[in-house]
């Protein structure tokens, strides 16, 4: 298999770290805006092409296409891959919009083929060990998770710069860049929610530096914590009658402990390693295309389906509105 892509940044070069990890498939050729940056990161990463046009790079014959652009450009990019012809592994969040990602469905499912959001914390050995625990927890009554985490480019944003994360434009912020983590987490574990809440702290241009995210479910609801402003230090859980599951980390998880609330006794589920957890995503997404897997397809769209929709719903509600939605 054979795949190019769009982004230059530090994500797309661990994508391709991760391509090569698995031997699955092969860079062909890069897009970049700047023909000396394109030029370079192509030499760097061994691709065979490089270009500072989409149609073109396009135009190649590729199996499918990794994009790491800046959130807004998403839905552009993807709809002219599939346009194409090309499957399309697109970075979290896939797009801002439920009308968007209904549009990009209907077109990928006339040209046949697979849109996949690169949501890498779902996809790791630990997070199906954990998936697997569950039941172990029983009646679920509250989970509470966080992704607080101080971002280098905070520092650009207080001297009076704007990188794309924390912009309007470029559909930035807490939730969009961080608290998407523990949402997706929470839509695949316990299915679309009742209702959504957010309670942004705003920034100066209006864009949430951070913020608390409550997700109603029947029987528990789910706080999240997200930050780019701060740095966070405890551990996620999910709590049950019967017991409570500690994660370390939620992208990927590191360690997962279990403890029962009747033994009073506290298990280690799984400590691994997981350098590159990109694999894990790159494996599944290359695994699906091969066997044609048209449910499993069907499965994780409509999963992304839920996450853009909640995150649209939460922000809204807010007056969270990007630059071409105002
Ligand atoms: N899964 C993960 O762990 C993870 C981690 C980080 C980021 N991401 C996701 O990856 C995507 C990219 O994030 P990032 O932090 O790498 O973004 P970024 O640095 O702002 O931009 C990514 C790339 O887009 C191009 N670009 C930058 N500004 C642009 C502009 N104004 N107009 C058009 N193109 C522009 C640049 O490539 P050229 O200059 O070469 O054209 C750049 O390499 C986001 O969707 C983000 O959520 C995922």
């Amino acid at each position: 298999m054979y795949f190019s892509t769009i982004g230059t940044s530090w994500i797309t070069q661990r994508f391709i770290e991760a391509a090569n990890a698995s031997g699955r498939a092969h860079l062909h050729a890069v897009y970049s805006r700047s023909p000396q940056k394109a030029k370079q990161f192509a030499e760097d990463n061994g691709a065979v092409k490089w270009f500072t046009d989409i149609d073109e790079m396009l135009q190649e014959p590729i199996d499918f296409i990794y994009i790491a652009s800046p959130n807004t450009l998403h839905y552009e990019h993807i709809r002219k891959s599939i346009a194409q012809g090309k499957h399309v592994f697109c970075e979290k969040p896939l797009v801002y919009t439920e009308q968007q990602w209904q549009a990009l469905k209907e077109q990928a499912s006339n040209k046949g083929v697979f849109i996949f959001e690169g949501l890498r914390h779902l996809f790791t050995p630990n997070y199906y060990t954990l998936k697997a625990a569950l039941s172990k927890a029983g009646q679920i009554r509250s989970v509470m998770l966080q992704y607080v985490q101080y971002s280098s480019r905070y520092d650009e944003f207080k001297k009076g710069n704007i990188p794309n994360i924390f912009s309007k434009e470029f559909a930035g912020g807490a939730l969009m860049d961080l608290g998407i983590y523990p949402l997706s987490m929470a839509i695949d574990l316990f299915g679309e929610p009742i209702d959504i809440a957010y309670f942004p702290v705003k920034l100066a241009n209006g864009i949430d530096g951070s913020g608390t995210l409550i997700v109603m479910y029947s029987d528990f609801n789910v706080t999240i914590m997200c930050s780019k402003i701060a740095q966070g230090t405890i551990p996620s859980e999910i709590h049950g009658e019967d017991g409570t599951l500690t994660m370390d980390h939620l992208a990927p998880i590191t360690t997962l402990h279990f403890y029962d609330r009747k033994t009073k006794e506290t298990e280690l589920l799984r400590q691994t390693g997981t350098e590159l957890d990109m694999v894990y995503e790159f494996e599944s997404f290359v695994k699906m295309i091969e066997e044609n897997d048209i449910k499993y397809h069907d499965v994780l769209l409509n999963r992304s389906g839920h996450i853009v929709k909640a995150l649209e719903k939460a922000r809204k509600k807010e007056n969270i509105f990007f630059t071409d939605e105002i």
